[in-house]
């Protein structure tokens, strides 16, 4: 668990120097807003809105500071076990967060894009989101990737199937066996073949992940992107984390070593 520094012993130097590398894909998940609502006597619901607000100045910060790209795990496909209220409350809030941050993802160059599945999304949410998505496409700053109804494993159970479904049909497999020039079918699984058809295919794996909340587990995020990410955990509710905390965990993360299983430089 990180010590988060307080404010007299916050660290101010710069975090984009030549030697310190920003990471190019942060991925965050956002917990805490419940427990954040709880403790004031504040419905669940609040707490979402009061996240979402905090979670705006991070989305701010990374594209200022060079981040590539965001993925913030928003709702989660085991997330419909909540009950019905505060499923409304979070579906609602997802579609005024779409049509509100408009303006604010133009201004700053960002671009929008959404993974997770489709089924189970309110029309009205989806309709609002492909807006967005449609909106921002040509946008060259930050990507900030929003998982909503996202679980990793039917994610990598959704890219098994495209790929069986792609190699029954006899023409295509005979052409991606041409163009690999293999023989057998059962050679055209690779890795990279599984990560082409993930949701993101074109994001770089996450090289942070942060959790706020406290808890120390993925919660079925991004398990196949996850698998050399620098993990920063801290007790920081969602509601309370700041562009500060946000720099604080960059700096952590600029102070490891990665090694990929090979041995150290020095
Ligand atoms: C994270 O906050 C947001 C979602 C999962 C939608 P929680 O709602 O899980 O908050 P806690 O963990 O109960 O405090
Ligand atoms: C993970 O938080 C999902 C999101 C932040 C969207 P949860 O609150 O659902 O995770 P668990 O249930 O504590 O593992
Ligand atoms: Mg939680």
């Amino acid at each position: 668990m990180k010590d988060i520094p307080q404010k007299d012993d916050v660290d101010s130097s710069p975090i984009a120097t030549p030697q310190k590398s920003i990471p190019r894909h942060i991925a965050i998940i956002l917990d805490g807003n419940g427990r954040w609502a709880q403790k004031r006597g504040l419905p669940r619901s609040e707490g979402h809105i009061r996240g979402s607000s905090a979670i705006e100045k991070i989305i701010e910060e990374a594209a200022q500071i060079g981040v590539e790209r965001l993925t913030l795990y928003c709702f989660s496909s085991e997330n419909w076990k909540r009950p019905k209220p505060e499923l409304d409350a979070l579906m609602n809030l997802l579609k005024t967060y779409m049509i509100e941050q408009r303006a604010t993802m133009m201004k700053n160059n960002i671009r929008l894009r959404v993974i997770g599945r489709r089924n189970r999304i309110p029309i009205d949410v989806l309709t609002e989101m492909d807006k967005t998505i449609s909106l921002t496409s040509a946008n060259s700053g930050l990507t900030l990737s929003l998982a909503i109804n996202y679980g990793s494993r039917p994610e990598i159970a959704d890219a098994v199937r495209d790929i069986v479904v792609e190699l029954l049909d006899p023409e295509n497999r005979a052409k991606k066996m041409s163009l690999a020039n293999v023989s057998n079918v059962s050679d055209l699984i690779d890795e990279n073949y599984i990560s082409s058809k993930l949701y993101d295919a074109e994001a770089p794996d996450p090289d942070l992940l942060i959790r706020t909340g406290g808890e120390q587990r993925l919660s079925n995020f991004l398990l196949w992107q996850l698998s050399y990410a620098e993990l920063w955990f801290t007790d920081i509710l969602c509601p309370d984390f700041t562009p500060e905390h946000f720099r604080e965990a960059i700096r952590w993360y600029q102070s490891r070593e990665r090694r990929y299983g090979g041995l150290n430089k020095n």
